[in-house]
């Protein structure tokens, strides 16, 4: 098997050896050149490839563009938020935004048929990508079923350049739907840099490390592509936030996320039953101090909902000190949750009627 799967389980324990293996580059590297963010600011963006090419590029006032794609499956939560921040931070800074929803590997590789699919993507994923602050009128968002003739064809042009052996030795496996979602997933990274989208660019895909399998294959491919001209795409890797009760935070367990459509109540009462870094005992708790490091509660404050470096930093000391105990640091993170939720979900109401009339617009594009 190979060491990263991108249709398997995402725990991804040590984001070190990850790197080291794979040849991902520190974020460092590039860190003075991106926005000031909170996403980079606090380690969540760790990786990149490709990112020098990609910053030259936008300081020399050339297009450049960022990609991504949705797997529909199950309810959007927090873990999938930090996707949505990175898109708005590409969008501030002024890049084609091109968003994918993945319905073609949905159906090959999960079961999940077209119309499933479709419903999932709009009400659970693109409501609240809008929610959150996507500007639709700049946004090639497609899904991959209706992608175009020229999608489709490339896609199917680019298995020339992939080997058995590299298939195999880079996904484990080179079982027809893989394969078939892979193509598809390197057309969609590709797609910002087709001839009808403005030809050949700088382009970031913001992932996790589980789709650098992708990103290394799309990278080969377009260096041996002939037919036509592509810049060799660009990644950046974010950290998986944790579950709340510690290990994966996984869709079919609800008590692991809160999702952004969930009922302020239920959300509370996840937080309550969160796994925390507080000690045992009043006594101990107040002479250790807690782990911040295994507190999931302290995980969203710092993932999502406190921007303020300083206002953490004071909760991280006290906390870690023990003068701050779990039940105060759960007040405080359910104060900013509830803050956060009805606000999101009065946005969400509100994109309804944006989505509905973009969709009249774009039903079928290139
Ligand atoms: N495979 C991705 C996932 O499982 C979804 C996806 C499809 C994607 N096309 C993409 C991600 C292009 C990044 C870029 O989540």
């Amino acid at each position: 098997m190979p060491d990263i799967d991108p249709w398997g389980d995402v725990e991804i324990g040590n984001y070190k050896d990850k790197m080291e293996n794979f040849g991902i580059s520190p974020i460092s590297e590039v860190e003075d050149r991106m926005p000031d963010n909170l996403l980079i600011r606090r380690g969540i963006i760790f990786g990149h490839r490709g990112m020098k090419e990609f910053t030259d590029a936008r300081e020399d006032s050339e297009d450049v563009a960022m990609m991504t794609g949705i797997m529909p499956s199950g309810v959007f939560h927090f873990g999938h938020k930090s996707v949505v921040d990175q898109i708005l931070m590409y969008q501030e800074m002024g890049a084609d935004i091109t968003v994918a929803a993945a319905d073609i590997e949905a159906y090959n590789t999960r079961d999940i048929g077209f119309e499933k699919s479709r419903e999932l993507v709009l009400e659970e994923y693109l409501k609240n990508y809008v929610a959150l602050g996507l500007d639709l009128d700049k946004t090639d968002f497609y899904f991959q079923s209706e992608g175009g003739n020229k999608y489709h064809t490339r896609s199917k042009q680019f298995a020339k350049h992939l080997t058995q052996n590299e298939v195999e030795s880079t996904y484990g496996s080179a079982a027809p739907g893989k394969i078939t979602s892979a193509l598809t997933q390197y057309a969609d990274i590709l797609r910002p840099q087709f001839p009808e989208r403005g030809g050949p660019k700088q382009t970031v895909v913001p992932v996790g490390v589980d789709q650098d399998p992708h990103i290394r294959l799309t990278r080969e491919v377009a260096r041996k592509f002939r037919d036509l001209e592509f810049k060799k795409p660009a990644s950046t890797y974010n950290k998986f936030m944790r579950g709340l009760q510690g290990g994966k935070m996984s869709s079919s367990d609800p008590k692991s996320y809160i999702a952004l459509t969930d009922d302020v109540e239920d959300a509370k009462k996840k937080i309550d039953q969160a796994k925390t870094g507080g000690q045992d005992s009043l006594e101990e708790h107040r002479e250790k101090g807690a782990d911040v490091s295994e507190d999931m509660v302290f995980e969203l404050l710092a993932f999502h909902l406190i921007e303020d470096d300083q206002e953490l930093e004071r909760i991280r000391q006290e906390y870690s000190s023990g003068e701050m105990l779990s039940g105060e640091l759960k007040q405080i993170a359910k104060e900013k949750l509830e803050e956060f939720l009805l606000e999101h979900q009065e946005e969400r109401e509100e994109a309804e009627a944006e989505i509905q009339q973009f969709l009249d617009e774009n039903d079928q594009r290139i």
